[in-house]
């Protein structure tokens, strides 16, 4: 049997100045029912996957409390607590009327309930990355942004992230507090947030790309990577996070699965070497497709 391969060879990044990690994490929405909403098809499977992770050298895992909504943490509380030595990631501020249905609610009390329920169900006294899942139009930002502060000067926060996020977001919110990491959808066919994501890297702020794999149509047969998976002896979708981990060294991809022949394929990715010829060759591919 091959051995497992390691998310150390991903390389690491300190969160907040203080927290390190392994680049390539775990994105854990997957691990919930179709339209991220109750428990997941295969409940067994799921909690396979999960038990695989920290396993795999992986020690950043991605969730929210609007997967499920409540069953990714619930998941995590139940497979990977007391959590030694891995980042649990959480995300408030969207709510769920129903499948495949999200909405922004930024109003200080709820952002408040959604921190200290987070905090209740995974177990902790504090979160260490906390992230705004989405500014909420309809409340003044500063409202926001000032109630999280003050929950970071309370201590139930310890670092914290927004997502879906510009520039001027990012900077505004730095007036309140260090803003850790930003977490946009990014990646080889997807650059809207290329802005953003060079700030980060001025800034030395974590920019977590959310589906690297374009929600799986990059890991898929037939992708648009198949030619340089093929030449690399890798998978489509191990190139295009190779192709992520490459991109920025502060880039910390969180690919999603509830598989886990399809978690130790993405971790393996974290071994690939791209040369700089294959990283420009489908930097021009993915463009084209732009
Ligand atoms: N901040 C935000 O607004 C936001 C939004 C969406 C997601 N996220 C976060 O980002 C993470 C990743 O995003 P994502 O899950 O939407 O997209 P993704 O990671 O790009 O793709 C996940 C999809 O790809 C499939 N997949 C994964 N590995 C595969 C492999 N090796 N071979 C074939 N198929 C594979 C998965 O299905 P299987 O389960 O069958 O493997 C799943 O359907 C989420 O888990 C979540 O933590 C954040």
């Amino acid at each position: 049997m091959a051995s497992y391969p390691s998310a150390a060879a991903s390389g690491q990044f300190e969160i907040g100045g203080d927290i390190s990690v392994n680049r390539l994490g775990f994105g854990a929405m997957r691990l919930t029912g179709k339209g991220i909403w109750g428990d997941p098809a295969d409940p067994q499977q799921a909690r396979a996957t999960l038990k695989l992770v920290p396993e795999l050298g992986v020690n950043f895992i991605d969730t929210a409390d609007s997967y499920g909504p409540f069953v990714s943490e619930n998941l995590i509380r139940e497979i990977c607590h007391p959590y030694k030595g891995i980042l649990i990631a959480t995300k408030g501020g969207l709510v769920r009327p129903g499948p495949d249905i999200w909405r922004p609610l930024g109003r200080p009390e709820y952002l408040r309930q959604c921190v200290v329920m987070s905090l209740r169900r995974l177990g902790v006294e504090r979160i260490d990355l906390w992230q705004l899942h989405r500014v909420d139009p309809a409340v003044s930002r500063d409202e926001q942004f000032a109630v999280i502060a003050a929950m970071r000067k309370e201590g139930l926060i310890r670092h914290v992230g927004l997502s879906e996020v510009g520039v001027d977001d990012i900077e505004a919110a730095r007036k309140y507090f260090p803003v850790a990491t930003v977490q946009n959808r990014y990646n080889l066919v997807n650059r809207a947030s290329e802005d953003v994501l060079i700030y980060c890297e001025k800034n030395n702020i974590g920019f977590i790309p959310w589906a690297p794999l374009a929600a799986g149509a990059l890991a898929r047969p037939g992708s648009a990577l198949m030619e340089v998976a093929k030449e690399l002896k890798a998978s489509p979708g191990q190139v295009a996070i190779a192709w992520s981990l490459k991109r920025s060294k502060v880039i910390l991809p969180i690919p999603g699965t509830a598989n886990p022949e399809h978690l130790i394929e993405n971790v393996r990715a974290a071994e690939l070497q791209l040369s700089d010829e294959a990283f420009a060759a489908l930097d021009q591919q993915a463009r084209s497709v732009l």
